[in-house]
């Protein structure tokens, strides 16, 4: 198992190695996992210019694995676009083909409490968001700001192809018929013709799948119904950009976006397993952040890429425990407990493994 490790910026660096300590427990039980890490975003931007390293790109097309921390930083936001770390990100999704995004939205009962939502809405919840992850308006052309100051004009492209769309809605199905058979697309086509063919799609792929369930919802209303009664969902399938918005939505049902994982597939299994959160710069160094989306991102890097669902089980479990002893780090804990650090839930997680 040739894992790469990309730690990255912010918390990204302590959290990946909450996640490392135990992939060495791993190694010490005999399990072959070999790593490797590089930098990348912001941190290698300040080493050598570059977001995305041409030696970085190579370990993480070489590797069968990506885990990688979170990118970004305020000091960052003013360089040029193709220079700032979400570039990284965005360039590993693409050179590396990385276009099914699996994100999990699952309400751990201890956390129930968590929520601003209400418990008796959100206990049980357990949805998966599937997000295609390498076209849309995040990459479409022409793209750019362009005029003179007083009349300048904004603009970027929405723009699927048949076959990209058919492949994430292939994920989509099958992620459903390996769960409740429920998939429900998200487009906006009453507005826009790139999410019409979304949906024309989706109905024509839908009879090689009798044993699901299909449904469309738009994509505001889907936002609305993610708030009011979220457990009608089993399974979502949308594109770029409606996912990354309904996903951070969807986290927030669970009490903590410092609790979701995510995996981002090719076609072949490979992956890229990344925490949904991002870098959290107010918060980096403390030893404040939540663990836990980093190390449920990496059960998920033995579930999916090496077939390891034994070691992705151990790994949730161990997650639960560490959980149900008490232990809370800042952005779960319930106002007037005393928060535990990153690597005081780390310890907990691996006693627990
Ligand atoms: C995410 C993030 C990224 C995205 C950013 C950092 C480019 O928000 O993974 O959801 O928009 O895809
Ligand atoms: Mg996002």
């Amino acid at each position: 198992m040739k894992i790469a490790l990309l730690p990255g910026d912010g918390i990204g660096k302590e959290i990946l190695a909450e996640a490392v300590r135990i992939l060495e427990v791993l190694r010490g039980e005999g399990v072959a996992i070999e790593t490797e890490a590089a930098s990348v975003g912001g941190a290698a931007y300040d080493e050598c210019g570059e977001p995305l390293p041409a030696a970085t790109l190579a370990l993480a097309r070489d590797a069968d694995a990506v885990l990688f921390g979170a990118v970004g930083g305020p000091q960052y936001d003013t360089l040029p676009r193709d220079k700032r770390p979400e570039k990284a990100i965005l360039g590993l999704r693409q050179e590396c083909d990385f276009f099914a995004n699996l994100r999990p939205a699952t309400v751990f009962p201890e956390l129930a409490g968590a929520s601003t939502l209400k418990p008796e809405v959100v206990s049980g919840l357990d949805i998966m968001i599937v997000r295609e992850l390498t076209g849309d308006i995040y990459f479409g052309q022409p793209r750019g700001i362009s005029g003179e100051k007083g009349s300048r004009v904004g603009f970027n492209t929405m723009h699927y192809t048949e076959a990209q769309i058919r492949r994430i809605l292939h994920v989509g199905f099958r992620t459903a018929r390996a769960r409740g058979g429920r998939l429900t697309s998200v487009d906006k086509m009453n507005v826009l013709e790139t999410t019409q063919l979304w949906r024309d799609i989706a109905e024509e792929i839908a009879p090689e799948y009798p044993d699901v369930t299909l449904s469309h919802i738009l994509v505001d209303n889907c936002a609305m119904q993610l708030v009011r009664n979220p457990r009608q969902f089993d399974v979502i399938v949308t594109g770029n950009m409606f996912g990354d918005i309904l996903s951070d939505e969807a986290s927030m049902l669970t009490g903590s976006i410092g609790m979701l994982p995510s995996a981002s597939l090719d076609a072949e299994g490979k992956g890229l397993y990344e925490p949904i959160h991002g870098s959290a710069p107010d918060i980096a160094g403390k030893g404040l952040a939540n663990p836990l989306a980093q190390i449920l991102s990496m059960a998920m890097m033995f579930r999916y890429t090496f077939g390891r669902a034994d070691l992705a089980a151990r790994i949730e479990t161990a997650v639960r425990r560490a959980l149900a002893s008490g232990l809370r780090t800042a952005d779960i804990a319930e106002p007037g407990t005393k928060p535990c650090s990153t690597a005081e839930m780390g310890t907990a997680v691996l006693k627990a493994l």
